[in-house]
């Protein structure tokens, strides 16, 4: 073991414990220590799941990237392992970047990451250079191929940049390995390519999959590409997007294409839409779970609102709560993996409830939830014009959710949280026109919301700092409306 990441697991093993247990979310997985962004090698082996994550663990900023790893035997209760990889080698001295973890056919772990080296070129300017690496373990320990990296720059199709080039995402289909990864083109534009291997170390190109052409963002980061209910679905996160309407953001997106393949087995593209709508989520990544189940994890966070932080917090970043994803009508519908349910404590539930300005149910307060909230108008014509839900509510700081049934929008609100900071804290989702009816599942926990729209057809995440012990939660409306609310309370064993 080298040094480098000798020293990383001595350091997380000690800062670990100063951290205490309720200054973490209660089940979405953050670093050991110091901070967190993209999942990573998100893979079964060894009957369990692991979890690997884009970690710098001496401070709570990006710095030189490590992998921190977890695992989980029902993805909600995450045991850590000690850092898998340090950037230790010349070819990722500067960081050991996203990527993708496999079971090979020997029975062995293979991570397949980016290697990010700095060079000066001929004239004298530093860059960084992306090439792929792999690194080979028992679940636990790793080691760096020997002839890393197995895929550089040279493999590179035409019109293909050379500085990036990262983050693959390998599979393995009819007895061969495959991966995509994200590049930006020399006339900077994303573009997915594809690699095939008989043996997971000696690589070839094969093919374009889809070129951005311009439309979403520059550089796409962290594909995923996989079959799902018979279509061919391509995830990516394009960064420096613009807007469209309310269905991009300005910054770093999340992209799902649904397509299929042709006769020639090329990806036809059929329809595009963001993954989720709200603040915080990037860089997601998808597994198929031993009952066929297609889970996806992202980084619940932004690059553009990592300003967003609690200063006594000796940990930055977490991940989404996991997501069972399918397709309905050629759209993503996503839904949190019913594992949930082992979590569920006390339930609370109320039936038409007449809402006509603003109410607290007894009872129903916390931060560590899973509450559904299905409202509709008192008459067949709209009998209220907005819906609201507030939580995390002390009276002074808390966060809202808003529904305006005559614009369909729903729109998430932290602005009055207790961030000090001018980022953004507000986002607003067009959802289908359901005249007044609209059904918001939120899974609250103690750092973050994320809120499940009719039945998973939108998702909005966003991390919500405000002091734990704000546990309020109250409806209002403009007009009367008819609530169902169904809450959980989570708890661990
Ligand atoms: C996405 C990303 C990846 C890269 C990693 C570096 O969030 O920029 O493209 O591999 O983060 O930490």
């Amino acid at each position: 073991m080298s040094n480098k990441l000798e020293k990383a697991r001595e350091y997380e093993l000690k800062k670990e414990k100063t951290i205490p247990e309720e200054q973490r979310p209660l089940f979405h997985l953050t670093p050991r220590c110091g901070w967190m962004n993209d999942p990573n090698g998100f893979s079964r082996y060894n009957g369990e799941y692991h979890l690997f994550y884009q970690y710098y663990p001496y401070e709570t900023v990006w710095g030189p990237m490590h992998w921190g790893h977890a695992v989980s035997s029902d993805l909600i209760t995450w045991r850590y392992l000690p850092a898998a990889l340090a950037p230790d080698e010349e070819y990722d001295g500067a960081g050991c970047f996203s990527g993708s973890a496999i079971e090979t056919e020997d029975g062995k772990h293979m991570l397949v990451y980016t290697g990010v080296q700095k060079k000066e070129d001929e004239n004298g300017e530093i860059h960084e250079y992306q090439t792929q690496c792999i690194a080979i373990g028992d679940g636990e320990n790793y080691t760096k191929y020997e002839n890393n990296p197995v895929i550089r720059a040279d493999q590179l199709p035409e019109g293909a940049g050379i500085y990036d080039f990262r983050d693959p995402k390998v599979w393995k289909e009819d007895g061969k390995y495959y991966l995509v990864v994200g590049n930006k083109t020399e006339d900077k534009d994303g573009q997915i390519l594809q690699y095939v291997s008989e043996d997971g170390i000696n690589w070839k190109f094969e093919k374009v999959v889809i070129k951005n052409n311009h439309r979403f963002g520059v550089m796409w980061e962290c594909p995923d590409y996989f079959e799902l209910d018979e279509k061919q679905l391509l995830l990516t996160s394009p960064q420096d997007m613009l807007p469209e309407e309310l269905e991009f953001h300005n910054g770093n997106g999340t992209l799902c294409v649904i397509g299929s393949f042709d006769k020639d087995g090329n990806f036809c593209e059929e329809n595009c839409q963001a993954i989720d709508y709200g603040i915080d989520f990037y860089a997601p990544q998808t597994i198929l779970a031993p009952d066929g189940r297609r889970l996806m994890i992202g980084w619940m966070q932004n690059w553009d609102t990592c300003g967003i932080r609690r200063d006594d917090f000796p940990w930055f970043g977490q991940m989404s709560f996991p997501r069972e994803i399918s397709l309905s009508n050629n759209k993503l519908i996503q839904r949190p993996a019913r594992e949930i349910e082992n979590y569920y404590g006390k339930r609370i539930s109320r039936q038409n409830v007449l809402i006509s300005d603003s109410a607290s149910l007894s009872s129903i307060e916390g931060r560590c939830i899973d509450m559904n909230v299905r409202v509709r108008s008192t008459e067949t014509d709209l009998s209220y014009n907005k819906f609201e839900i507030r939580f995390a509510d002390n009276g002074k700081a808390y966060s809202t959710i808003e529904y305006d049934p005559t614009q369909n929008i729903v729109k998430i609100d932290r602005k009055h949280s207790g961030s000090r900071r001018a980022i953004v804290h507000q986002r607003r989702c067009k959802v289908a026109n359901n005249k007044g009816e609209i059904n918001l599942r939120l899974i609250l926990d103690r750092y973050s919301m994320e809120l499940f729209i009719n039945d998973g057809e939108q998702v909005m995440s966003m991390v919500v700092l405000t002091d734990v012990k704000a546990e309020g939660i109250s409806f209002r409306c403009q007009g009367e409306l008819l609530m169902d609310v169904t809450m959980h309370e989570l708890e661990r064993a």
